[in-house]
């Protein structure tokens, strides 16, 4: 089976943690790019990627590369290749493209004649044209065109691997899949200790932090991508994979994860989407002001992901949640690595602690920092082993209790 380039997309600001997954799977990184990273691979490497990438948003299979100052001859270029040998005449095929070129002002015209080039080629082939349209749930082949330079790939992906499945609820600001894995990655949480997640909204860091843990592959929770619907599909190697996956996942892990939001509503749709997920048994759930959320003795990472003020009014009020951010690092989570996520530096600083770190991420456009915190400036005074401090958790049958500040 022939290599050929495969990018993988991603958010601005992941590529350093997405190269580090290449990696991890054994595949080169060629090259890296502001929202991208570049590897080389067979098209069954691509089903490993689409199975295990936590990070990546797509892995587009590169076809062919050639130069064309117009749409006329990208058709030409499009219409020379051996389509009816990868996308069924039955089928169904969407193009999409991104497309910075004089001559092209509406990139939807791009996709339109790439797409008409591909189908046209079928029809001549075959006698029968694959429908097309917006849809990404079968085939889909993607243009890159950047001023005379075109690729054109298959995207094995097809939906975005950001859309892992398990968020049902809607809830407000959730955040991506993709990057709440990264975020978890940049922790350098591993499962070892304990995970913390206050504010945890519709649960999605707790959520990854879990699927991490077990060592689960993300990609076990779907059950469509680009790859299944191109002609020559191994299935068999698909099924191979995923069965190799399963037995690889750990059944539990030695810290203990636990996610509160003091909305009621919010902790049920985290709920909800951990159990999709299949890691509920794993997430100590709770409805409590952050403050009161328990703390194991034994350490580990907090991770805290406040709004940062879209609306107006919201200033005065968020200001004061990232103040007491601040002392509820300093009173009560020594032992501890915090970490706050947010979009508004202004509101950072009111958490008046000196971030060890900050790495620099984007949600949906938004240049956004991971502070890190060191909290272990002394160390928290050892009280009865198991114990935590705080609110109620679900979960626990001894409803265990706080032991206060
Ligand atoms: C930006 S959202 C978190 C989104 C989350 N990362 C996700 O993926 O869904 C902020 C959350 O903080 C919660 N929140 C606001 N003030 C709080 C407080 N004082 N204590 C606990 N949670 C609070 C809100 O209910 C909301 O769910």
């Amino acid at each position: 089976m022939h290599k050929s380039k495969i990018l993988i997309t991603c958010p601005k600001g992941i590529p350093p943690i997405l190269k580090q997954e290449l990696l991890a799977l054994n595949l080169p990184v060629l090259s890296e790019n502001i929202a991208g990273v570049e590897t080389e691979g067979t098209l069954d490497d691509t089903l490993r990627l689409n199975l295990h990438l936590r990070t990546g948003h797509r892995a587009l299979f590169l076809l062919r590369e050639f130069i064309a100052h117009h749409p006329d001859e990208l058709y030409r270029n499009v219409s020379a290749m051996a389509w009816e040998e990868s996308i069924p005449e039955d089928g169904y095929l969407c193009v999409t493209s991104s497309v910075d070129t004089p001559s092209i002002k509406d990139p939807r015209f791009a996709s339109l004649k790439c797409k008409d080039a591909i189908v046209d080629r079928i029809k001549e082939r075959r006698g029968r044209r694959p429908d097309s349209g917006p849809e990404r749930d079968r085939s889909v082949v993607h243009l890159y065109w950047k001023d005379d330079r075109c690729s054109v790939y298959l995207d094995t992906s097809g939906e975005p691997l950001s859309r892992r499945g398990y968020r049902k609820i809607p809830l407000s600001a959730p955040m991506q899949e993709t990057l709440a894995a990264a975020v978890v990655l940049a922790t350098g949480w591993d499962g070892g200790n304990n995970f913390i997640n206050p504010m945890c909204g519709s649960g999605t860091l707790a959520i990854e932090a879990a699927l991490m843990g077990l060592n689960r592959a993300p990609g076990l929770l779907r059950s469509n991508f680009g790859f299944m619907h191109m002609k020559g599909f191994n299935e068999g190697l698909w099924n191979e994979l995923r069965e190799k996956a399963k037995k690889e996942a750990r059944k539990s892990i030695p810290g203990r994860i636990i996610a509160t939001d003091i909305s009621a509503p919010a902790v049920e749709a985290a709920k909800k989407n951990a159990a999709t997920a299949g890691v509920e048994h794993l997430i100590e759930f709770g409805v409590c002001d952050f403050v009161d959320t328990p703390l194991p003795e034994d350490g580990g990472v907090i991770v805290m992901n406040p709004g940062y003020g879209e609306r107006m009014g919201e200033m005065a009020q968020l200001e004061i949640v990232y103040k007491d951010i601040g002392d509820y690092f300093k009173q009560k989570c020594r032992g501890y690595t915090g970490y706050v996520f947010t979009g508004n530096p202004a509101l950072a600083k009111k958490v008046s602690l000196k971030p060890k770190r900050s790495l620099q991420f984007f949600n949906s456009g938004i240049e956004c920092r991971l502070l890190e915190y060191d909290l272990y400036e002394g160390s928290r005074k050892k009280k009865k082993s198991g114990k935590i401090q705080g609110a109620l958790i679900d979960g626990e049958p001894d409803g265990r209790q706080g032991n206060g500040p």
